[in-house]
C-alpha cells in the first residue's frame, strides 16, 4: 500500500481516501462518488476497510460485525476505486503496538459516555491509515458526526496535512439513515426505526418556525420516539457542531443527535440546526 501511494504521490496525482469497515451500502457509494470528484480524472481513490478492533468494547458487536467482502470488492469495482486495501489486524496492530491517540473530551461526550475509548481507537486506527496510505484528502460521513469533529480536530491538533470532507447521511425512502448496522434490524425493529429520522425532521421543522431553545426541540423529537414503545433513548442532545458542548440554546452551528437502541441493535442519527 506504502508503494503504491507513492507511486500516484510522484505521479504528482491527488490521492483520495475513503476509510470504511466494509458491508458496503449506498453511504459508502456516495463518499466513493465524492471521492472520487475531488481525486480528478488523474487521481487515485484508496478504499480503506477494516473492522478495527480497537474501537470496540468487550460486549460490543465486533464478532458479529457484518463481514462482506465479495459484495464489497464488486462495490469498488463498479465504482471505480483504485485501490483497495485490506490490512489484518495483525498487519496494524503487529506485536509490540503500543501507542495510542487520546482526543480528549471530545471522545467522552455523546456516543463517547456509553462507548468510552471508542474514539480514541477510531483516531488511532485513522491515523495510521492516513500515515500508510498518505491521501491528500479523506472523506467521512456525516452520520457520524462526532467522529467527524473528532478526526477534523485531530488533523488540525497533529498537524496533519490530510483535508478532511464530510458527505451529507444518505437515507432510505423512508428517512432511515443508511448504516451497516441496519442489517441487524428485524421486519418489526425496520420499521420502528423510522421514528428516528421523523424526530430529528420534527425537530428541525420547529427549530426552522424560529423555536431556540434546546430544551423544546429535544421534547418535541422525544415525543415522536416516545410512540414507539421499543425505542430505549440513549441519549439525544443539541450540540455545537465543533466543540460538541451541549446547547441550551441553538445560537451558534449545531446539531441535534441522538442515539437509540431497538431490539438490542444500536443506532444513530443527527439533524443539523444552523
Ligand atoms: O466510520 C467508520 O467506518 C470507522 O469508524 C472508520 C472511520 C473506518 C475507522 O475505523
Amino acid at each position: 500500500m506504502k508503494a503504491e501511494a507513492l507511486k500516484v504521490r510522484s505521479a504528482g496525482s491527488q490521492s483520495v481516501l475513503v476509510p470504511t469497515m466494509g458491508a458496503l451500502h449506498r453511504g459508502h457509494i456516495e463518499l466513493i462518488r465524492e471521492a472520487r470528484r475531488l481525486a480528478g480524472a488523474k487521481g487515485s481513490v484508496v478504499l480503506s476497510l477494516f473492522v478495527n478492533p480497537t474501537q470496540f468494547a468487550p460486549g460490543e458487536d465486533l464478532g458479529k460485525y457484518p463481514r462482506t467482502l465479495e459484495a464489497d470488492i464488486e462495490v469498488c469495482k463498479t465504482e471505480g476505486v483504485d485501490v483497495l486495501f485490506t490490512p489484518t489486524p495483525l498487519g496494524l496492530y503487529p506485536e509490540g503496538f503500543s501507542t495510542s491517540i487520546d482526543v480528549g473530551s471530545l471522545g467522552t461526550k455523546l456516543c463517547g459516555l456509553s462507548r468510552p475509548g471508542h474514539f480514541n481507537g477510531v483516531a488511532t486506527v485513522v491515523v495510521k491509515l492516513f500515515g500508510i496510505t498518505a491521501p491528500d484528502i479523506a472523506v467521512f460521513g456525516k452520520k457520524d458526526f462526532q467522529q467527524l469533529a473528532v478526526i477534523r480536530r485531530v488533523v488540525v491538533d497533529l498537524d496533519i496535512g490530510v483535508e478532511i470532507t464530510g458527505v451529507e447521511t444518505v437515507r432510505e425512502a423512508d428517512g432511515l439513515a443508511m448504516s451497516s448496522r441496519n442489517r441487524y434490524l428485524d421486519d418489526k425493529a425496520r420499521k420502528e426505526a423510522t421514528a428516528i429520522a421523523a424526530a430529528l425532521k420534527t425537530a428541525a421543522a420547529l427549530y426552522s418556525t424560529g423555536e431556540q431553545r434546546s430544551a423544546a426541540l429535544v421534547a418535541a423529537a422525544l415525543e415522536v420516539l416516545g410512540r414507539e414503545v421499543s425505542i430505549e433513548v440513549e441519549y439525544i442532545k443539541v450540540s455545537s457542531a465543533e466543540s460538541l458542548e451541549e446547547l441550551e440554546t441553538v445560537d451558534k452551528k449545531a446539531f441535534l443527535a441522538l442515539a437509540v437502541r431497538i431490539s438490542g441493535t444500536r443506532l444513530i442519527d443527527n439533524i443539523e440546526l444552523c
